[in-house]
């Protein structure tokens, strides 16, 4: 007897999931064991780590490991609920107070990631009646925020302030309120935003300013305060940002005026519908905070990171590669070729070295992207310098 094939609403994903294979745009997880750091065991393997935003190395610092056990056994594992019910300890009022003044600012609201910040943030300052001027390089969670808000969201060429003002000129008065967003540190290419000019666009058009800062927090600014705060800008300005990478900790935040973090209180659903952040996460992000706001020393952690940012680059020159950007600890190679570039990610995978490549859909084209570290040594930069002579402009190919 003949028998009908069976299908399910769910054939679909077999077919995508191949697809995805076929572009090449498969994606995997690779499982850690070790702590985090310059060297990691990654599926057995101990490599050597380029690819972490443990920008500080904080994240397997023992002061914040200390505070996380501390706040632990002070108010136990979870915090319980949302912040507007039974979860607001006075361990989060410490961490917003400690931002604010880290940023510069009235005020500050932690979320539990900044994914949350963004979508939340966004969704609540603009609608239906509103415009949404953001970089094309946004990060993922800029470009949704955007959607769910409802507004009218339309991209800017990269870092393009002429194409911003004209997109300005065409749109601004069709709308009631207007953002524009961008990241601080472009977290694919490591370059840096041109922030006072688009501060001066939005006085002259009237519009708010988002700027996300998950990748200057800690590492710019004489504070660690960020580029905004590196460079200076004191206008009214809206900064979201992570407490998860160079501050080595988990969660979100904005710091802005004390107007707008009461109003974000009322109206963020990504902050009033969900747990408050937990308690070892907070005590770790106050403790980071304090180390990089107040290590003045030659030595501190972003003067090591900048000083191996530096080393890297006279490296890289010196093999005649060029970095898309050279403006950050995020330093990517732009290969182009999908194929070749997991190549060059396999040799430096071969050679114990962590630095995947990255690919479309999350970038424009495939490169492999690096990041440093405070804490990485003189011979682990020289270890990756070696491996990646393979893209010398010398040779030939790969
Ligand atoms: C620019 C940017 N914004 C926001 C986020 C999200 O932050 P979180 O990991 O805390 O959700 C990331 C990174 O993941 C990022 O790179």
């Amino acid at each position: 007897m003949k028998t009908e094939p069976i299908s399910t609403p769910y054939d679909w994903l077999d077919r995508s999931l191949e697809s995805i294979h076929k572009a090449n745009w498969y994606r995997s997880t690779q499982t850690i064991t070790s702590k985090a750091g310059t060297i990691a065991t990654i599926d057995g393997r101990e490599m050597l780590m380029f690819a972490s935003n443990n920008y500080l190395g904080l994240a397997g610092d023992r002061r914040l490991i200390e505070a996380a056990i501390i706040a632990t056994e002070m108010y136990g594992t979870g915090s319980t609920g949302s912040r507007l019910v039974t979860g607001h300890l006075a361990l989060h009022e410490e961490l917003e107070m400690t931002i604010a003044d880290l940023k510069n600012t009235e005020s500050a609201l932690v979320f539990s990631s900044g994914y949350l910040a963004n979508l939340g943030v966004i969704a609540a300052i603009v609608g239906a009646r509103d415009l949404i001027l953001g970089d094309e390089y946004n990060h993922s969670c800029l470009k949704k925020g955007g959607l769910l808000s409802g507004a009218t969201a339309i991209n800017y060429f990269h870092l393009d302030m002429v194409d911003l003002t004209a997109k300005l000129q065409e749109h601004r008065l069709k709308y009631r309120r207007c953002l524009i967003t961008t990241d601080s540190v472009f977290s694919m290419d490591g370059d840096l935003a041109p922030l006072r000019e688009i501060m001066n666009l939005a006085a002259e058009y009237d519009c708010m300013v988002l700027v996300d800062e998950a990748h200057g927090t800690g590492v710019f600014g004489d504070r660690g305060g960020g580029l905004t705060n590196a460079l200076g800008i004191q206008q009214d300005l809206i900064q979201v940002g992570t407490l998860s990478k160079a501050l080595g900790s988990m969660g979100g935040y904005v710091a802005g005026s004390a107007n707008l973090i009461d109003f974000l209180r009322n109206r963020a659903a990504t902050w009033i519908y969900t747990t408050a952040l937990s308690p070892a996460d907070t005590g770790a992000a106050i403790a980071a905070i304090e180390i990089v706001k107040s290590d003045k020393s030659e030595n501190n952690l972003r003067q090591q990171l900048w000083r191996n940012v530096e080393f890297f680059k006279q490296g890289l020159q010196d093999l005649g590669v060029q970095a898309i950007a050279g403006d950050s600890q995020i330093m990517a190679i732009e290969v182009g070729n999908i194929a070749t570039t997991m190549q060059i990610s396999k040799h430096l995978r071969d050679n114990n070295i962590f630095a995947p490549a990255i690919r479309p859909p999350t970038v424009p084209t495939a490169r492999i992207r690096l990041t440093l570290m405070a804490t990485h040594t003189p011979s682990q930069i020289r270890a990756l310098l070696q491996c990646l002579a393979i893209m010398s402009s010398d040779r030939d190919s790969v």
